[in-house]
């Protein structure tokens, strides 16, 4: 039996094709979306990363601080990873410090590749880097931001982190404070934050 009696020979394969291909595109891009939304892991950074990981960089950074957030990855310190089950999407760099007798830690650099951004990879990696420091025996964690990303700046705010000017960084560090700003690679135009 003819489900389609209306549709004669030229036009019922026509139909069915563009029928398929819309069948298709919606099928690809609602599972396209929930793989990517809600199957990623965090996990420290291994060797095979590396390609991956400076491609992230070059889509994320200009070519000045690319070059030193690259070095940074193969300098001293932990590099977490964000994958989802067929790629590396993320990273943060974490690096930890003394300051007198005491530990700290600060995330160095966070990056996402542009088509994962806005589902919560960055914010997974800040979390997840700030729980490695503190376990390791960080009193508090740091990171520096350029005052004007406000992207980065909410990804931080949203973690718990709180800005630290330099009497409060004083206050805490006294004049070893310096010590502090060139531990944290502090770059003119940002602001420290600061995790308790
Ligand atoms: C900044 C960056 C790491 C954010 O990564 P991300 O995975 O997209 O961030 P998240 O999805 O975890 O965002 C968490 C929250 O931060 C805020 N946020 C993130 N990106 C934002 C943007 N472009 N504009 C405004 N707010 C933003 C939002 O409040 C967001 O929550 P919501 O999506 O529920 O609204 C990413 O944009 C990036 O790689 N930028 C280039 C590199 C960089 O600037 N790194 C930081 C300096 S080291």
């Amino acid at each position: 039996m003819d489900s389609h009696p209306h549709l004669q020979p030229p036009f019922k394969p026509i139909f069915l094709l563009i029928l398929y291909a819309f069948t298709s595109i919606f099928i690809t891009t609602i599972m396209g979306s929930v793989i990517v939304d809600s199957k990623f892991t965090v996990r420290p950074a291994k060797p095979n990363d590396r390609l991956n990981l400076e491609q992230i960089v070059d889509l994320s950074f200009s070519r000045f601080l690319g070059y030193f957030a690259k070095h940074s990855l193969h300098d001293e310190g932990q590099v977490l990873v964000t994958e989802t089950e067929t790629t590396v999407v993320g990273f943060a760099k974490l690096i930890e410090f003394y300051v007198y007798e005491d530990m700290f830690g600060c995330v160095l650099w966070v990056a996402v590749h542009p088509k994962f951004r806005r589902k919560g990879v960055a914010s997974a990696l800040v979390e997840a880097g700030t729980k490695w420091l503190k376990q390791e025996g960080a009193k508090s964690v740091f990171a520096s931001i350029q005052r004007r990303n406000t992207a980065s700046l909410s990804v931080f705010d949203k973690q718990g982190f709180r800005r630290r000017g330099f009497l409060d960084l004083y206050r805490l560090f006294s004049w070893r404070v310096f010590v502090f700003y060139w531990a944290i690679w502090l770059a003119p135009g940002e602001v420290v934050l600061m995790h308790s």
